[in-house]
């Protein structure tokens, strides 16, 4: 047997089962169970073993397509992988979510790549995968599946939320189910090709990341969750739940439908006992018991309604959330247990008000992003998700566009407790089966997440402004209406908002043209229109020169493509039109790929973010910052204030802020004191000398808010933090550490470039490394990073035994820094 015990161990039960026999001695667990079978048990599937594979060299790729015997028959895909007792000892052992096109080398398109070639090598961030490199583009997993004798009778599935991309999934040597998106959701039924006499029982999943999807990083492998779902013959199949909620007066009107699934050979009667908690497990309200008999082989729904007096309302500033937690007995056995997660909140575009949550109106403060990270690149640990949205809120964003594809299910569970709106986005805008398929899937999925505010159904697709577009878009539509009748569709248009699409959807986005929504507007006063990609300055983090050979962009807010604009620009028209329901920016963070605006090697990355590919803001983070959250005095200087051998030119000196006014000081001697423009930001030029910048926001006679830029000397130490002290012995969490290079005053050296080593004792790993310079090709999934303008970044991932942490960054001739952590109970 090739997998080892402890990956046994390590893969055992950990989320969302229910272990009504926890406790008992072993052998009475055993009898009880044979009598009276658990409910629903869901395994998360986190250890694997990998391996990188070749497309072309049928050896090297076990066997795949030998003799064509992966179909010819049942159950001996090919001798090897696919077979449980297949030797993978040689096999790496990896941890998912993973994504291995981060761990691959950089590589320029060859000299001679044919022009398509080479665009998606820059489309995927030079990572040396793709049809030019078909040794790095397949993978295989293998992961042992915790199936038990009294399995024997279950219904068992395994649900993957996203593999890029297509994946093909053996179960002890039987191709159980393929599935091609690298963004959908799916789940294959596996029950009749395990053994329930002590095994082996594997999973092996080859997964194909030649081709690509977007014009983005989209990463290679299982980057999302996988889990074993263990279940009674009568259950609730996958995504089985739906909950929709009406505010009245009294309170909310909760509609439950619950999907029932009997496979057995003989009809179930079944009793439906089903509450309402709050997300403390507090019990709000009780729904009437149902009985219901659901035939053999075959499936009902429940639909059952309650009101819940008094419900607290989903929002950004109080992300309530309740659940459904829904029973099912048969006699006396609970035969399944099933927990719906939902919010209770109302949504509405209106062409005149703009965006209303909960009947108020709410600008939409957005950002688009793409689904990658310094260091990770798509396999992004939850932890991480919730520190990315964090990230945003910190600015005042309340709503995220998950561009252009629907996000991982981690991610909408962070959003939803975190309360960020979003957008969800189907990948693919056609109406063929497939891509009907995977629209359904992915509502089924999501439609109980209160964080969701619309559908995309697509983006700038060609045929966005004729019939044909409208035709199939119409498709997608019926069955968002069918699936949820209680969100609106919309889609991301660059041109013909009044066309085509723009005619079918509910709600039109503007990419870009926000000059434009005038116009619109005034020609269709009843369409709801807000920004599905604004802004889109791009600039390079802690830069304030352009400078085309070395492809840094400087950090002031004037650097935009053609069709974009700065933030100040589209802002300005946003805020002060209450029609337009607000925007999201394109982006948030900076991703791999798409190098724009140099799309050439060995830029990797877009310089589109207002953060960096690591979340260190850039200068116009203030400037939303300081707009987005206007109640908050803040003031923001830019440039640093390291310019020697510039003393006595003029420095461009900008102020993002939004206090009243704002004083400008050098070395303790006012330059001048000027209004802040609402929405905008001040400059001044001042001519170099060295030593302390300061801005004071005024409001009046009062200082409200500073900000101070100071020349800083050689380096001296790194400061080295963590976002948090204490970790999860869950194997799975994660620590987000922030390495700064400081002279010996702790000022920032604001082009500090050491070499910065993560050293780790005890009970934890460095994942994956960053500093947030788009032209930077060390390795990502590594212990050690060259500082970029002074700052990178090292995520570290904690085990599953508790104990205490020690990390140091060390560099040569500078003072270490060191931060502790505790790694415990979670
Ligand atoms: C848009 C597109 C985005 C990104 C952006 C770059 O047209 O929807 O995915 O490519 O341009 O500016």
């Amino acid at each position: 047997m090739a997998v080892a015990r402890r990956d046994l161990i390590a893969n055992a039960v950990l989320a969302g089962a229910v272990l009504p026999l926890a406790g008992l001695p072993l052998r009475a667990a055993a009898q009880d169970r044979a009598e009276r079978p658990p409910a629903r048990q869901v395994t998360r599937l986190a250890e694997w073993r990998f391996h990188l594979g070749h497309a072309a060299d049928v050896e090297a790729d076990f066997g795949w397509g030998r003799n064509q015997r992966t179909y010819a028959k049942a159950g001996a895909a090919t001798a090897d992988a696919a077979q449980a007792n297949f030797d993978d000892k040689g096999w790496r052992q990896v941890r998912v979510p993973h994504d291995w096109a981060v761990e691959l080398p950089f590589a320029p398109p060859a000299d001679r790549a044919p022009e398509e070639t080479a665009d998606a090598a820059a489309a995927h961030g030079f990572k040396a995968i793709g049809r030019a490199h078909p040794a790095n583009s397949i993978g295989w997993y293998r992961a042992a599946l915790p199936i038990e004798k009294t399995d024997r009778d279950r219904v068992i599935w395994l649900a993957f939320d996203g593999v890029f991309r297509d994946a093909t999934v053996f179960v002890n040597g039987y191709v159980v189910g393929t599935n091609e998106s690298g963004y959908a959701p799916f789940t294959v039924s596996i029950g009749d090709f395990l053994d329930y006499d002590g095994g082996p029982n594997v999973v092996t999943v080859r997964v194909d990341a030649t081709l690509g999807e977007g014009w983005f990083y989209e990463g290679a492998g299982i980057y999302r969750h996988v889990e074993l779902v263990r279940a009674n013959a009568v259950h609730v199949p996958q995504w089985g739940s739906y909950v929709r909620c009406t505010t009245q007066s009294a309170g909310a009107e909760v509609a439950a439908t619950l999907e029932l699934r009997n496979d057995g050979a003989e009809p179930a009667t079944l009793t439906l006992r089903q509450r309402i908690e709050g997300a403390d497990g507090r019990l709000a309200v009780r729904l009437d018991d149902q009985t219901l008999t659901v035939p053999a082989r075959d499936s009902l729904s429940a639909e059952a309604t309650v009101l819940l007096p008094a419900p607290r309302l989903w929002s950004p500033a109080d992300p309530a959330m309740y659940r459904l937690v829904s029973e099912v007995l048969v006699g006396e056995a609970m035969v399944d247990r099933y927990v719906t997660p939902f919010g209770v909140r109302t949504v509405k575009f209106d062409a005149r008000r703009g965006f209303l949550l909960n009947g108020a109106v709410t600008k939409l403060l957005g950002v688009c992003n793409h689904q990658d990270h310094a260091g990770v690149g798509t396999g992004i640990p939850d932890a991480l998700h919730r520190w990315r949205i964090a990230r945003m809120q910190e600015m005042g964003c309340n709503a995220w566009r998950s561009a252009h594809n629907p996000p991982a299910a981690a991610f909408l569970d962070a959003a939803d407790e975190m309360g960020m709106m979003t957008v969800v986005e189907t990948r693919r805008n056609s109406s063929d089966p497939v891509a009907m398929d995977e629209l359904d899937r992915i509502l089924r999925r999501d439609r109980n997440h209160p964080s969701i505010i619309a559908w995309s159904l697509g983006n700038e697709e060609p045929h966005q402004g004729n019939a044909r577009g409208a035709r199939i878009t119409n498709v997608q539509q019926d069955l968002v209406r069918e699936l949820d009748p209680t969100r609106p569709t919309t889609f991301a248009m660059d041109n013909s908002w009044d066309k085509g699409v723009g005619e079918v959807v509910d709600v039109v986005g503007f990419n870009y043209r926000t000059d434009r929504m005038d116009a619109f507007h005034a020609a269709h006063p009843n369409v709801p229109v807000y920004g599905s990609e604004t802004g889109s300055t791009v600039a390079t983090r802690g830069a304030y020169v352009n400078d085309a050979t070395a492809q840094v962009v400087r950090a002031y807010d004037t650097e935009h493509p053609w069709w974009a604009s700065t933030a100040e620009d589209w802002w300005r028209i946003a805020a002060t039109r209450p029609w337009i329901a607000g925007g999201f920016i394109w982006t948030g963070f900076d991703y791999r790929g798409e190098p724009t605006p140099y799309p050439h090697f060995p830029s990797i990355s877009s310089y589109f973010g207002v953060t960096d590919t690591c979340g260190f803001p850039k200068d116009n983070f203030y400037y939303y910052r300081a707009w987005w959250r206007p109640a908050e005095p803040l003031v923001h200087l830019l440039p640093h204030w390291n310019w020697p051998g510039r003393e006595g030119e003029e420095i461009e000196v900008w102020v993002h802020g939004n206090t009243p006014e704002v004083e400008l000081l050098l070395n303790g001697d006012s330059i001048g004191r000027k209004p802040m423009p609402v929405d905008g930001h001040l400059v001044w030029q001042v001519p170099y000398e060295p030593g302390r910048l300061e801005a004071r926001g005024m409001d009046g006679k009062l200082r409200t808010a500073r900000a101070i830029v100071q020349t800083a000397d050689v380096p001296h130490r790194i400061e080295l933090t963590a976002d948090r002290r204490r970790l999860a012995a869950s194997g799975d969490d994660v620590a987000i550490l922030r390495a700064e290079v400081l002279d010996r005053r702790g000022n920032r050296v604001p082009t500090g470039d050491n070499l910065i080593r993560f050293k780790v004792d005890g009970r934890a790993a460095i994942i994956g490394v960053g500093n947030g310079n788009p032209t930077s090709l060390e390795a990502d999934a590594a212990s050690e990073r060259r500082a970029f303008n002074g700052l990178c970044q090292a995520i570290l991932r904690a085990g599953s035994r508790s104990g205490t942490v020690v990390v140091r960054a060390e560099a040569e001739g500078l003072q270490a820094g060191e931060v502790t952590l505790a790694v415990g109970p979670g």
